[in-house]
């Protein structure tokens, strides 16, 4: 079955027709091309989530600096108009409307996370020395170094800067579960990049590096909305480890397509853990499940620095059984993180959303 939610498409409806008039004039008056941002739409399955996408990206088209100097705002405006699946957001505005209160007054919660989200992909490509995102080169190819690590750090404070437009209690809320979630992903980033030079990463280590570099960024958008919707504080604990299980499938996921997807739907360079020496759990359970000499292989292999390193890798991941294996954990904590959506006190009906969304996210491509 194709799943269209994560298939890009550019908008032609007549909503943004409107808007790509209004950055027509706007731009007229500045004299610089208007910013088209697109999102992913098309999606049979989760067409609930449509309309949050669709808000979350003509708030930020309208939110979009004109500032000058343009070396450090093009860029910015170049990531977020690349597209993206715009899951956390959504995810946001869609917990918002679980509690009754509509996803407008979430908009400025949802960019703040997608802008956040949008830098920590800035500084991660330079980290990861990879050189395509979303299909496109990433801002250090394109421009250089500097205008990553400078645009990616103004995008970190303009994130922050939406966190204003509440009143200032529920601001400081908002605030205390974003500083704690920024610097956890800090901390998750870090591990992923020391356990490059190590081979001795265990599973439970893994867990835990991708919980802080991925999935506590899901939580904190569940347990955003749910603050906004005034949700009670067991809802939105219930809220956040939903997220947490999720975000974990997501990553290790997104680490099965990083050596297994296809490089036309995939958007970034296939086998680009395995050329920088991550330690998925691809990588891991392969270790794991292989024969001695399985494991001799392996080792070679990732000390390989030829073009057939990928292909090498690939072939032991398949051989051992680690494949297969990893689809079956993306599989498993999705089931868990369901589970966790049957503690909520909300009908049925607006369950169906994210359960929904957390199936239509293992079948992704992109
Ligand atoms: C990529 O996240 C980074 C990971 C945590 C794996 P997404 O796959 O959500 O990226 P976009 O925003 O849709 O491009
Ligand atoms: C990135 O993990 C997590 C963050 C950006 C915090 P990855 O390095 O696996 O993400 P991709 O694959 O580059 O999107
Ligand atoms: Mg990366
Ligand atoms: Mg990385
Ligand atoms: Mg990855």
């Amino acid at each position: 079955m194709k799943n269209f939610l994560f298939q890009g498409c550019k908008d032609t409806t007549e909503e943004t027709y409107k808007t790509k008039k209004v950055s027509r004039v706007n731009n007229y008056l500045t004299k610089r091309p208007p910013p088209i941002f697109s999102y992913f739409c098309e999606n049979l399955s989760m067409e609930a989530f449509i309309p949050y996408q669709k808000a979350i990206v003509a708030y930020l088209s309208a939110n979009s600096s004109e500032k000058e100097p343009r070396n450090l705002y093009d860029p910015i405006e170049y990531i977020l108009n690349l597209g993206g699946k715009r899951l956390r957001p959504s995810l946001v505005l869609a917990t918002a409307e679980l509690y009754g209160v509509h996803h407008e007054k979430a908009l400025p919660a949802a960019a703040a996370i997608e802008v956040f989200h949008n830098f920590t992909l800035v500084h991660d490509d330079i980290m990861d020395e990879a050189a395509l995102r979303r299909g496109e080169p990433t801002i250090h190819e394109k421009w250089d170094l500097n205008t990553g690590i400078l645009s990616g750090d103004a995008m970190l404070i303009e994130a922050y800067r939406y966190f204003e437009n509440y009143p200032p209690s529920l601001a400081f809320s908002l605030l205390k579960l974003f500083n704690k979630t920024a610097l956890e992903v800090c901390e998750g980033q870090q591990f992923d990049v020391d356990f490059e030079s190590r081979s001795d990463v265990t599973e439970s280590e893994y867990l835990q590096m991708i919980q802080y570099k991925t999935a506590v960024l899901v939580g904190c958008a569940l347990q955003m909305g749910a603050l906004i919707g005034k949700a009670s504080e067991e809802e939105s604990n219930h809220l956040y480890q939903f997220g947490l299980l999720l975000g974990t499938a997501f990553q290790i996921q997104d680490d099965y397509l990083d050596a297994f997807g296809s490089p036309e739907n995939f958007g970034k360079t296939v086998g680009g853990d395995i050329i920088e020496n991550k330690k998925t759990l691809l990588y891991i359970k392969a270790f794991e499940l292989a024969n001695e000499e399985q494991k001799a292989s392996l080792e070679l292999a990732y000390q390989d620095q030829t073009a057939q390193k990928v292909e090498k890798v690939k072939n032991i991941f398949r051989d051992t059984g680690a494949e297969a294996s990893v689809k079956q954990a993306v599989q498993s904590y999705t089931e868990l993180a369901l589970k966790e959506l049957e503690k909520l006190s909300v009908s049925d009906k607006k369950k169906e959303l994210l359960i929904q969304f957390a199936n239509s996210l293992m079948v992704r491509n992109l």
